[in-house]
């Protein structure tokens, strides 16, 4: 049985016995009132890789407050990477018995398990940007993760990589996000006859590893025209060793999330574009939706399709990402109130 409507029972029995005991005559007046009260709060456990990444801390307070304003309560924990730890954070939220779990995860072949216990206790799962693989879920949202990729290529070859030599710096090879963009990516490289020389991967999604594999690398990266970043913190660490080799502005750098950094580093030309994603209605959409399978109603609307995971066919919502470069800027990023002008311009005279 649902979760939600176990509680709502339970509280429906506690509220008859009272009601049969001399002395709780009281209830009877504010009984309904008061049970209906409490029935009405969801609550929501949200799981989260962690905050080292910009985005994630706005992905968490927009979500917070969306579900706060639809009534819900929302408890959320950071596994900081570790994904032992996250799988005990959606046991201890199992254990409290939350309305709906949603779930950032590290990686996403190892969780289907803990989607498993949840599916069991009666409490659904949405696997919320990055997909759990081979899961039970109730929804899958996210942006679409090859589009991000196809973008980022498209912008490279627009600048003039048609026939050039591009080298990958991925992120986590454990995030399913990971594959999708690379596969959108390479896809362009190849019709454009750019070679890849090189595609390495950062464990962790840890931006450090970018830099040290410039710098480890240098004689390649001298050789080569772009480097693909899997999102902007790589980027930054990239872009900031290619500059002690005076190589800064002159090798097209992509990355994504239009993390504020990165969009200073468009301006002043040393990063080529980002892949803006409107985290926003991302958060917005999952709350809703969070809410929806708290109460034990499925996800419906417009939007929602379905995907494969290996094992499931999952309802899936996807977002639109959208290209930024130096020209839409404004329009794109600034325009939609993701960031201020004089944030992004603040070096720029
Ligand atoms: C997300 C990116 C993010 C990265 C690192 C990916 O799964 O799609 O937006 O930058 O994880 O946290």
């Amino acid at each position: 049985m649902h979760k939600f409507i176990r509680k709502i029972m339970c509280l429906l029995l506690a509220a008859m016995m009272l009601a049969l005991v001399p002395g709780c005559g009281a209830l009877e007046e504010t009984g309904d009132a008061s049970g209906e009260e409490e029935v009405s709060t969801i609550e929501i456990g949200m799981c989260f890789d962690s905050f080292v990444i910009e985005r994630w801390q706005r992905d968490r307070d927009i979500f917070v407050q969306a579900a706060k304003d639809l009534g819900a309560e929302v408890n959320v924990q950071s596994a900081n990477g570790d994904i032992e730890e996250q799988k005990k954070q959606i046991k201890y939220l199992i254990q409290k018995k939350v309305d709906v779990i949603v779930i950032v995860c590290i990686d996403s072949d190892s969780l289907a398990e803990s989607v498993a216990d949840a599916k069991e206790a009666g409490i659904p799962v949405i696997a919320y940007d990055r997909m759990i693989n081979n899961a039970d879920l109730d929804l899958y949202i996210s942006f679409d993760n090859e589009k991000v990729g196809t973008l980022m290529g498209e912008s490279m070859i627009d600048a003039g990589l048609a026939g050039g030599k591009v080298i990958i710096i991925g992120g986590s090879p454990k995030d399913n996000n990971v594959s999708l963009v690379e596969n959108g990516f390479t896809a362009v490289m190849e019709e454009n006859g750019v070679e890849v020389l090189d595609t390495t991967h950062c464990d962790g999604w840890r931006a450090e590893l970018a830099s040290e594999y410039v710098y480890e690398n240098a004689d390649l990266v001298a050789d080569c025209d772009a480097i693909m970043c899997g999102n902007d913190s790589l980027a930054g660490q990239v872009v900031s060793a290619l500059a002690v080799q005076m190589l800064a502005g002159k090798v097209l750098v992509t990355g994504q999330d239009a993390d504020l950094e990165a969009c200073q580093r468009i301006v002043e030309g040393t990063q080529l574009m980002t892949v803006y994603k409107p985290v926003e209605t991302l958060a917005r959409r999952a709350a809703m939706c969070a809410v929806q399978l708290g109460k034990g109603d499925p996800v419906t609307g417009d939007d929602v399709g379905s995907i494969s995971n290996g094992a499931y066919s999952v309802p899936y919502v996807r977002l639109e990402p959208v290209k930024v470069t130096r020209e839409n800027m404004d329009e794109a990023v600034i325009g939609s109130g993701f960031h201020m002008k004089e944030d992004v311009y603040i070096n720029v005279k």
